[in-house]
């Protein structure tokens, strides 16, 4: 394959109200810039004069579709041409839910967009719509086509007047438009070549304008961030090398780059750079599916971000203010929980607080308590688990996320800030501790396999003298008499020692949990199975735990009246079972588990 790297790709969004011309400006571009296949536009021509059908230049998109796609799984709304200046990637954005889709998975990245509007009809609420999404999403370079001039015999004071209107509502949601083109996508006026039906319009072309915009700035030259898909092993035989995959969002990586994964805050040295089916490579842009392998084995996971250590840093939390659109058929609520896609990381999302709402097609806002079809709103999401993300003003393309309701796409927006949480405080320092860990050469893997067990926290809960201690030094005893590493730690093995500066345990629970998460952080790295026994643990502080050590590596086990908690524990053992009944429970769901095995 031989790459001109003098040219440039562009991809240009066309959007605009259902019939205003769209795909006839579209198939009229390609005609006029001989973009199409030799003797396509003449058997178009020809199949709808045998089927006694008008012509139609939106006809050449449908004609182009399988021989542009070749077999690539691309959505059929994409069409390419060039010019001499550069290529394009025109998308036919047929619907919202299409265009937030494209734009938010990184289908596809327009960096301009055409609007059209239809000038017999005029502005219509889509119209606005879309200007809405646009700006929103961030595109700045807009064009906006005022189609079907012949339609209103070319009249001046008609377009003038489509044009201010328009303008109006675009200053409101700040969009400067490039330019106002009368064209007809019908007749082949201002597309391609400058119309004689319209003496008075001394601006560009379509065409014109298109080689007009500017490329955003190259997203290499942007920090790198490529959202993990998933971390898989090379399955040749003694290769125990593991490949991060994913596709770059934007930036650049090299072998050598030192790069952290958040929310975690781990981080290594890129090792090597594997493409499939292709030979290693010293770098790897933007745009491109790509894997690597890290110095040291690190645990990370799909959802995570990768970034370069060196450059900006992602903002990592549960709460975050958006500005969304909402699209789905019944309304966005407060308090339903909904799942919120960014990269491809998928966490629960609840609305807690709705800033306003905004009337999209006329930007008419009010403060409600939910979010209709159409809709715009300000507000702010609690997330059942942190993310890392950007935020809008400082990178654009992984701000953007999707909302579903019950497995369809019924929304998207971009985030605008990342506000603290009750985790905030510890979260930094985790992510603080995991960066500077100093990494053992021995895996978690090498480990597991030599103890023959998984480490593992049971934290073994429940109100005050249930007899707690008591199951907890039991399964202690059980589990070291069958060979096991394991480890019973009492809250005043900590509290006298690594706590003996804090005063107080009930001012400073949370402090003193954090402790105890990272000495247990400690053996669990260890490889031991480690019990710890707290009194009335609430979802709350057992989040705090989450955040310090890793959550899979937490078996909760309430003990006495479930009634009386909100934790969502794993295994539940009644009061007045004997030790022994219980340190068996415990230790058959661990079995369960695959944390220990049956012998
Ligand atoms: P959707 O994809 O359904 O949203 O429509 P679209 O925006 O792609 O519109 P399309 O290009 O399919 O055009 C809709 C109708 O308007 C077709 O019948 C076109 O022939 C007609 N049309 C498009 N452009 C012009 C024009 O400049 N003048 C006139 N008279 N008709 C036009
Ligand atoms: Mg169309």
């Amino acid at each position: 394959m031989t790459v001109n790297h003098a040219r440039e790709d562009m991809s240009i969004v066309i959007v605009g109200h259902v019939d205003h011309g769209k795909s006839t400006i579209i198939g009229h571009l390609l005609a006029d810039t001989k973009s199409l296949p030799e003797g396509k536009l003449e058997q178009v021509r020809e199949q709808c004069r045998r089927n006694a059908r008008p012509f139609e230049y939106a006809f050449l998109l449908d004609a182009l579709k399988d021989e542009q796609a070749q077999g690539i799984t691309i959505d059929s709304a994409r069409c390419f041409f060039k010019t001499k200046k550069r290529n394009y990637i025109i998308i036919d954005a047929p619907g919202h839910i299409e265009f937030l889709k494209n734009m938010v998975t990184g289908a596809s990245r327009a960096e301009a967009a055409l609007l059209v509007i239809d000038a017999s009809e005029g502005v219509q609420e889509n119209s606005r719509r879309h200007g809405y999404m646009l700006s929103m999403l961030g595109i700045r370079q807009v064009a906006v086509l005022i189609n079907k001039m012949d339609l209103i015999q070319f009249d001046e004071k008609k377009f003038t007047r489509i044009v201010e209107e328009y303008s109006d509502f675009l200053k409101k949601i700040e969009i400067t438009p490039t330019c106002f083109i009368p064209v007809s996508g019908y007749q082949g006026d201002n597309i391609a070549n400058a119309s004689k039906h319209m003496p008075w319009y001394h601006g560009p072309t379509v065409l014109d304008v298109l080689d007009g915009f500017i490329t955003e700035i190259v997203p290499e030259n942007q920090p790198f961030r490529m959202p993990v898909q998933g971390v898989y092993k090379f399955t040749r035989d003694g290769d125990s090398r593991r490949i991060v995959a994913g596709t770059v969002e934007s930036g650049k990586l090299r072998v050598g780059d030192e790069v952290v994964f958040y929310p975690s805050g781990k981080k290594s040295i890129i090792s090597s750079i594997e493409a499939f089916n292709k030979e290693k490579q010293m770098e790897v842009g933007t745009g491109y599916a790509t894997g690597f392998t890290l110095q040291e084995q690190i645990y990370v996971t799909r959802g995570e971000l990768a970034v370069i250590a060196s450059e900006l840093k992602p903002r990592v939390t549960t709460r975050i203010r958006v500005n969304l659109f909402w699209l789905g058929k019944d309304p966005m609520q407060m308090g339903k929980t909904y799942q919120l896609k960014i990269g491809t990381a998928k966490v629960g999302a609840k609305i807690a607080e709705i800033n306003r709402v905004i009337d999209a097609s006329n930007l008419n806002y009010e403060k409600k308590d939910r979010i209709e079809r159409h809709e715009v709103a300000e507000c702010i999401l609690e997330l059942d688990k942190a993310v890392a993300f950007d935020v809008s003003s400082e990178l654009a393309q992984t701000s953007r996320f999707v909302i579903v309701d019950r497995y369809e796409i019924s929304g998207g927006g971009n985030i605008q800030d990342g506000l603290d949480d009750k985790q905030s405080w510890i979260r930094d320092k985790v992510m603080l501790r995991n960066f500077k860990w100093e990494k053992s050469l021995i895996t978690d893997e090498e480990r597991a396999e030599k103890y023959n067990q998984k480490s593992v926290l049971i934290l073994i809960t429940g109100k005050k003298d249930v007899g707690k201690k008591r199951i907890a030094k039991a399964l202690e005893k059980k589990l070291f008499d069958e060979g096991k590493i394991v480890y019973f730690i009492g809250i005043g093995n900590v509290l006298y020692g690594v706590d003996a500066d804090i005063k107080g345990i009930n001012n400073h629970r949370m402090e003193h949990l954090r402790r105890l998460s990272e000495v247990s952080h400690l053996m669990l790295d260890a490889g031991a199975i480690l019990i710890v026994t707290a009194v009335d643990l609430t979802n709350e502080e057992l989040e705090l735990m989450k955040t310090t050590l890793n959550p899979e590596k937490i078996e909760t086990v309430w003990v006495g009246d479930d009634t009386d908690t909100d934790l969502a524990y794993r295994l539940y053992l009644p009061i007045g079972s004997t030790e022994e009944e219980a340190a068996g429970k415990v230790k058959g769901m661990l079995q369960e588990r695959g944390i220990i095995f049956k012998p």
